[in-house]
């Protein structure tokens, strides 16, 4: 598929995303939120898909933010709007079957760290900085930032960042849990591809059943995690690869998943 601001390549299973208006700092418009729901969709029904990783075109940028272009004309309700959109997009990557990792290789702010901390984990370049800079617009975040930076680094840290709209470096954001990984940039992608070597060979349904639960850990809509976890654990006995996976275990053997 062809999207006008986003690359894609599919190399070993993992669909490469990279936004891609480096001149804008690959800032969050309208298109850029089109192509993205259209990939996840794309990387979700493509059986030659395992996993997806998202990053930024060029060396100084994942995502600088929503595109503060689009902001001047919007009246309340076309605000609202845009940030019900945002959110719905950001929640398609959440809830994706398959693992989605942000590679953040630079500014990963506004929108562009609320795109990152929608992504099932994250791991950065030495260069990178986080931050919500809202308020310096006299803006708050719309695509989930309140809630997944307070949930990720605590709450009054992130207190601090929405407030004073400062920037984390690399170093801080792996002290507060943010990313899992600091990388030099050259070998940002190559740790990227390590992790996911190691989840591919994994069952895929088994995999799909943890981003289900652990997601539900982290919402407070009615959703009982604990029962999510029974099922997704009753679902996996219902699969092949289970069987294969306890099998191999006890011939001291490799498992061959085949993702059913
Ligand atoms: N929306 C639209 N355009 C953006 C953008 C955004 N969020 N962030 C950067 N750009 C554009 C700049 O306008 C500039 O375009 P131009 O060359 O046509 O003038 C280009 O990207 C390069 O940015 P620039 O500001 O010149 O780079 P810098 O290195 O001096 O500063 C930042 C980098 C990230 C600190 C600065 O661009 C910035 O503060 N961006 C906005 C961050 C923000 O508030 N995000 C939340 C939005 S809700």
């Amino acid at each position: 598929m062809n999207y006008s601001t986003l690359l894609t390549e599919v190399k070993n299973g993992t669909c490469i995303v990279t936004i891609n208006r480096p001149d804008k700092l690959n800032a969050l418009n309208k298109q850029v939120f089109t192509d993205l729901e259209n990939v996840i969709d794309y990387i979700n029904s493509d059986s030659e898909i395992k996993s997806a990783v998202l990053t930024g075109a060029g060396d100084k940028a994942f995502v600088a933010g929503a595109d503060i272009s689009e902001f001047a004309s919007l009246n309340r309700k076309e605000a609202e709007e845009l940030s019900r959109r945002g959110q719905m997009i950001f929640f398609k990557i959440e809830n994706s079957s398959k693992p989605i990792i942000a590679a953040v290789n630079g500014f990963a702010l506004g929108g562009g760290c609320e795109l990152a901390m929608a992504c099932h984990f994250r791991l950065c370049s030495t260069n990178a900085k986080f931050g919500q800079p809202e308020v310096n617009l006299g803006l708050i975040p719309g695509y989930g930032g309140t809630q997944r930076l307070t949930k990720l680094i605590g709450k009054g840290k992130s207190m601090e960042l929405h407030m004073t709209g400062n920037f984390m470096n690399a170093e801080e954001a792996y002290h507060y849990h943010l990313v899992n990984y600091v990388t030099e940039p050259e070998e940002l992608l190559n740790k990227a591809f390590e992790l996911i070597k190691s989840i591919h060979s994994k069952a895929p349904v088994a995999i799909s059943k943890v981003i289900h639960a652990i997601n539900a850990a982290e919402t407070e809509n009615g959703n009982n995690g604990f029962e999510i976890e029974i099922n997704g654990f009753g679902d996996c006995f219902e699969t092949e690869d289970l069987k294969e996976g306890a099998s191999a275990f006890m011939e001291k053997r490799k498992p061959v998943f085949k993702g059913k």
